[in-house]
């Protein structure tokens, strides 16, 4: 493992990124309990970096789940199985009519996960009233695991890491198994795009909250990075703003995307990735990722699992339940806040991508008080 570091990316290109679109915020509007997440301020988290003001969108509630990627994993759904029955958006508009449409086909949905994307693969499957087979590697704690199962599908632990998943769950494609994976490899490309499509309206909202805010946009936003395609969609969002610093974070155990900008090209790091970051614990970047966060990222840095603990507290200290990977972005900016020249006059955006998913982690790391308030989310779930 190597030690923390930032690199600056001689492949920024941002009129090379690819733009928002906003067909998935209409579908999404549509889903029971959609609501957007709330954007708050930090004020212990900008007196630490030493800026403005820090903003933190908070995922931690999103669609009655607890991290952002049920977004990208509904439109996707839908995506696949308008596309298995020759439909358009116009002739099944909703998840209602899907469901008419799919109940009783046999048809079984797959995705591999490191957690989140998985249990959101579930959740889809579960109110289309399909069954869901969910592809997770070992070293999965059995918090994550059991919440994936209290979504009925069925769980398969892959000897390996995320990577070996993610080859297990190709192999198992079929007329009847349908893969709703979250990264792409050559030959699958749709799903995962329509993932990070998904991800475009958590966005969107970013950007309209800070238009009826009343402020102006960020000048620094930190992505956290596991195959990229949050921090995609994150690149579509701020592409067009010239004033706005784009900072990619990775654990040190899982530095593909900050190794493949070093090497120039998508380059796969050695496995399994076993960083506390379970959601950023890839090793591949994803292919129709790469584009658009190697244009348009200013830099990436790496962070150790303290330092993410550290940040995990400081959200805390800000009244936000985050969880590891949830809390990565904001560990980047701590880290590396000399590095990266952070002033008072910058306003910072993280997005807290994720609540305690694993409760004894949180415990653990962040302590009692914080705890308890993460115990009542749970039980609100
Ligand atoms: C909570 C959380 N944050 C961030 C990410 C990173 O997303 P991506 O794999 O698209 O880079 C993940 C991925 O699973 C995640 O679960």
């Amino acid at each position: 493992m190597r030690d923390p570091r930032l690199v600056a990316n001689s492949l920024h290109a941002p009129t090379q990124v690819n733009r928002l679109t906003t067909a998935p915020e209409r579908f999404h509007r549509t889903l029971p309990g959609y609501a957007p997440t709330p954007l708050v301020d930090a004020p212990h988290a900008a007196a630490r970096l030493g800026v403005g003001t820090v903003r933190v969108k908070d995922e931690s509630g999103r669609l009655g789940m607890p991290s952002f990627k049920v977004l990208g994993a509904s439109w996707a759904t839908y995506r696949v199985l308008l596309r298995h029955l020759g439909a358009t958006v116009d002739e099944i508009p909703t998840l209602d009519a899907l469901a008419q449409r799919v109940q009783g086909s046999g048809l079984r949905l797959c995705a591999a996960t490191d957690g989140n994307h998985g249990r959101a693969v579930a959740r889809m499957a579960q109110l289309l009233g399909l069954d869901a087979a969910i592809l997770v590697p070992a070293d999965m704690v059995p918090e994550r695991i059991s919440a994936i199962e209290a979504e009925g599908a069925t769980v398969e632990i892959v000897d390996g890491g995320y990577d070996d998943a993610i080859m297990r769950s190709a192999a198992m494609a079929s007329d009847t198994t349908l893969v709703v994976s979250d990264t792409s490899w050559e030959g699958y490309v749709d799903p995962p795009s329509w993932v990070v499509d998904g991800y475009s309206t958590m966005i969107a909202e970013i950007l309209d909250q800070y238009r009826t805010q009343g402020v102006p946009a960020p000048t620094v936003v930190a992505a956290q990075i596991g195959v990229g395609a949050f921090a995609a969609a994150v690149a579509r969002g701020f592409a067009d703003s010239d004033s706005t610093r784009l900072v990619g974070v990775e654990p040190t155990q899982a530095d593909c995307m900050t190794t493949s900008i070093e090497t120039g090209s998508v380059t796969t790091i050695p496995g399994p990735q076993l960083s506390i970051m379970a959601g950023l614990n890839c090793g591949t970047p994803s292919l129709i990722a790469w584009p658009d966060v190697s244009s348009g990222y200013d830099s990436f840095v790496t962070i150790t699992d303290d330092q993410v603990a550290d940040a995990m507290r400081l959200m805390a200290d800000d009244g936000i339940v985050s969880g590891e990977s949830g809390a990565a972005g904001l560990g980047g900016l701590l880290a590396h806040r000399n590095a990266l020249g952070l002033t008072p006059s910058d306003s910072v955006l993280v997005i807290s991508t994720e609540g305690a998913t694993d409760l004894a982690s949180y415990r653990a790391i962040v302590g009692s008080t914080a705890a308890s308030e993460a115990d009542a989310k749970e039980m609100v779930r």
